[in-house]
């Protein structure tokens, strides 16, 4: 079986999740494990598509979007991963997940799992925040104290629990696909 491991990362916390993801499943499967910055030319077909990106506006973060566009990943079998800046079980992150997969289910990908963690918000995207929520007070992204308590909670993510729900969630995902 060949499988594409592919990431979208701007501040490391999805790469860090793909390589936990990598470690686990390198002796498994034929893997090609990517960086999308880092590709440009047209990829081959694969058996199975892990995509792995982080939240921006509640779903996949657009260079995700362009490159599965780009790539034609469509009608293809995926299983796909996110970290975002709020804990898993708060309802932004399941909205989000939720966005991602009705996305590749649009492109009538065959989606067979999914996972969603939380990640490190970026101090400087809080600057950026912090002024465009003063130039408008409905920013998407506007600093409140709900806002300040994800910032303070995202920092330890991802964490080491992270990684082993990672690589327990692709252990499980390859296992049930071997048996399609
Ligand atoms: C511009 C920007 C927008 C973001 N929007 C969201 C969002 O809508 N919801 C969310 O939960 N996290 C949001 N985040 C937080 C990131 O998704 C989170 O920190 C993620 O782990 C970053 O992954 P990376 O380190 O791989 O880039 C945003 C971060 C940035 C920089």
């Amino acid at each position: 079986m060949k499988v594409l491991l592919a990431y979208s990362s701007k501040t490391k916390n999805t790469k860090k999740v793909a390589i936990a993801i990598y470690e686990q499943i390198k002796e498994l499967v034929e893997v090609d494990f990517i960086d999308i910055r880092k590709t440009k030319h047209k990829l081959q077909n694969y058996d199975l598509y892990i995509l792995g990106c982080w939240v921006d506006k509640a779903t996949a973060n657009k260079n995700m979007m362009k490159f599965i566009e780009t790539q034609e990943i469509k009608n293809k079998n995926v299983a796909l991963f996110m970290t975002c800046g709020v804990p898993e079980n708060h309802y932004h992150a399941t909205d989000s997940i939720n966005n991602y997969i009705q996305y590749m289910k649009n492109l009538n990908n065959n989606v067979l799992s999914s996972f969603i963690c939380q990640g490190k918000i970026d101090p400087k995207i809080l600057i950026v925040f912090k002024i465009l929520t003063w130039k408008d007070p409905n920013f998407i992204h506007k600093i409140d104290n709900t806002m300040l308590e994800w910032v303070e909670s995202s920092k330890s993510h991802p964490n080491e629990e992270d990684f082993k729900n990672a690589k327990n969630w692709i252990n499980n995902t390859l296992q049930s696909f071997n048996k399609i």
